[in-house]
């Protein structure tokens, strides 16, 4: 027997699609936060996501910065992991192969570098790796070649590294933003420009904490990235500025832990989201928000997700 439930169940539609990636929901694990997304087999039923970006990828494997890495601030995390990881030739021999065998997944593979050659050669590592559905780059690197300032925040250093990846690229590119700027508007623009594909913002502000009985930083690095609900407002409004910049589809992040953040972020333009933090204080949080999205929709009698993108109203 078919109930009205059901009904409502079945006419429900949370698809969304950017750069020719068809999505079944908006709600992607966030890099960084999601291992390879392997780890997380056996705590979520990846199937149910709409996807997720692994852990950022470079040349060659790299083992991070020393302990203290992670410090729990009010409504939010620092971290300073030191982009750990496994290398992109490590991720195609150990991770992509069980990947592969997992249906019905989008993976998007992270990707960073410290001189425009090292995202040059990491795409091309990458490009031979099949079951990749894009490419998003993180910009928030500091580009060794120019005195360390980060590629994202500084538009000529952003259109070279863009450009460069655009032309190695053999899928689509999303780019990463940094909230550490002035203008994320221009840097959006800078970036599509440059040939990106899509958008994805915001990555994590830069920041510290400090012990004040002993003096010292609470995180061996001294400075750390702040992510989580306490950078929620800044980031709805980095997407809402960076989605009236540009034509290219953007997904938004920062903060997000339940159904009503997904649906801020795409009133504000978002066509879908990454969850990050959420993970660490919930490693399903990710499943659970896209059963609550589903909640939310139907008794908000909302047949099609996608339509709310932009849909915040001044009156
Ligand atoms: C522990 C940790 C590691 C992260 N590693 C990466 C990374 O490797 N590459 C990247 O682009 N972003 C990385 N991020 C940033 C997140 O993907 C995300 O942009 C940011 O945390 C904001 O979202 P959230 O508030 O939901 O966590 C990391 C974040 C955290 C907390």
């Amino acid at each position: 027997m078919t109930t009205s439930a059901d009904q409502n169940s079945k006419a429900l539609d949370l698809s969304v699609s950017f750069a020719d990636i068809a999505l079944k929901n908006p709600v992607l694990a966030a890099s960084g936060t999601f291992g390879y997304g392997v780890e997380f087999e056996d705590v979520v039923h990846l199937a149910k996501l709409g996807g997720f970006v692994v852990k950022g990828l470079s040349r060659e494997p790299m083992i991070g910065n020393p302990p203290p890495r992670l410090w729990e601030t009010a409504a939010g995390m620092l971290n300073a992991i030191g982009l750990q990881n496994i290398g992109a030739q490590g991720f195609l021999e150990e991770k992509l192969p069980r990947l592969r065998q997992i249906k019905d997944i989008v993976v998007i593979a992270n990707v960073f570098g410290y001189t425009r050659e090292d995202y040059e050669r990491t795409i091309e590592i990458l490009n031979d790796g099949e079951g990749i559905a894009a490419y998003e780059l993180n910009v928030s690197c500091p580009n060794t070649a120019s005195g360390g300032l980060q590629f994202g925040s500084d538009p000529r250093s952003l259109d070279e590294v863009v450009t460069t990846a655009r032309r190695v690229a053999n899928r689509p590119l999303i780019v990463k933003l940094s909230p550490n700027v002035t203008s994320i508007a221009q840097m959006a623009y800078v970036a599509q420009e440059a040939g990106a594909d899509a958008l994805s913002l915001i990555n994590t502000f830069v920041a510290m904490a400090i012990d004040p009985e002993t003096r010292k930083p609470r995180i061996a690095n001294v400075t750390a990235g702040l992510s989580g609900p306490a950078i929620k407002p800044i980031a709805v409004r980095m997407v809402y500025d960076a989605a009236h910049a540009v034509k290219i589809p953007v997904i938004g992040m920062g903060g997000i832990s339940k159904a009503e953040d997904v649906i801020e972020f795409m009133l504000a333009g978002a066509t879908a989201v990454q969850i990050g933090t959420a993970s660490y204080w919930d490693p399903c949080a990710t499943e659970k928000i896209v059963d609550e999205l589903e909640e939310w929709c139907t008794e908000h009698e909302i047949s099609r997700l996608a339509d709310l993108t932009g849909g915040m109203q001044l009156e």
